[in-house]
């Protein structure tokens, strides 16, 4: 395993190398990096990465831009790998990494492209890791977790964390029609329960049989299904309370800081709100009235 993953000083953006063949999901693709040390803090899922496309040496980023915007791409998962002591090596030479699991969607923007196309060992530039993502609440055990199947992979860093903590978890994926087995079988720990809805009628059926058991929501699913989805907890659980339902937001996350605006979008009040830095993970009732 490469160790020259590293953090530049200069510009605060992170070197790291695809560390594994890309994984096949539903829609998506598992990206395998390895990062330096220390970069994951708490809960990971619905943060994300910008990284840079069409470019992985220092003097490439600064002559080829014919990709020139970052393209995020959201966390399914991290852990800390301890690298064995070599024999020459002190313990405090041998050096601890992390590998992360990043989703690269299936899309045909060329930096997306470019980045399918990139073979185990090559290096990318990151910034990262970025934005607000899901949080677990202390006292919750029964977790439900809703998802598009193309969106799923953007939930599994929760799971494990309630597992951990001796709680359950129960996954709902609508696959919208689609033919398909339960797109993130092989990833999923075997005490998560698993519902597939191929139809609006089963996904509404599937959630409102689990919304009295669930302790908290989180959901990574279009914004047409956020107002629905309220309206369902209103009707089960007779109101939406704060910090129950936690949705993850599609944006368009271009600089990631909150200064070009790309990724404004309305909330409850009447207001936009910058998705980048506030979010992309929101609590329900910020969004729907
Ligand atoms: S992505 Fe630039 S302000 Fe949010």
């Amino acid at each position: 395993m490469s160790s020259t993953n590293t953090q530049d000083p200069s510009d605060g953006t992170i070197t790291a190398i695809i560390a594994a063949p890309p994984r096949r999901l539903h829609g998506a693709t598992l990206l395998t990096l390895q990062m330096p040390d220390n970069l994951a803090q708490g809960i990971v899922g619905g943060r994300y990465f910008l990284v840079r496309c069409g470019a992985q040496t220092a003097l490439e980023r600064e002559e080829q831009w014919q990709f020139y915007l970052r393209q995020p791409l959201f966390v399914a998962s991290c852990g800390r790998v301890k690298q064995e002591q070599g024999e020459d090596q002190t313990d405090a030479e041998a050096r601890a990494y992390e590998l992360w699991e990043l989703i690269l969607p299936d899309s045909q923007t060329p930096g997306y492209r470019w980045l399918a196309a990139q073979a185990e060992g090559a290096s990318l530039n990151l910034l990262g890791p970025l934005g607000q993502g899901f949080t677990l609440l202390p006292q919750s055990r029964n977790l439900l977790v809703l998802a598009t199947a193309d969106r799923a992979a953007a939930l599994l860093a929760l799971i494990e964390p309630m597992l951990d903590r001796g709680g359950r978890v129960t996954l709902i994926v609508h696959t919208r029609g689609a033919a398909t087995d339960n797109p993130l079988l092989p990833l999923l720990s075997i005490p998560v329960e698993v519902h597939l809805a191929s139809t609006d009628a089963q996904w509404q059926q599937q959630i409102t049989e689990t919304l009295l058991w669930a302790d908290q929501l989180c959901a990574a699913v279009p914004a047409t299904m956020f107002q629905p989805l309220a309206e369902a907890i209103r009707q089960k659980r007779f109101r939406l309370e704060q910090e129950f339902a936690q949705v993850l937001v599609e944006a368009d996350l271009a600089c990631g800081i909150g200064a070009c605006l790309a990724c404004v979008i309305p909330v409850a009040n009447g207001g936009y709100t910058r998705a980048c830095v506030h979010g992309p993970v929101f609590d329900l009732t910020q969004l729907v009235r």
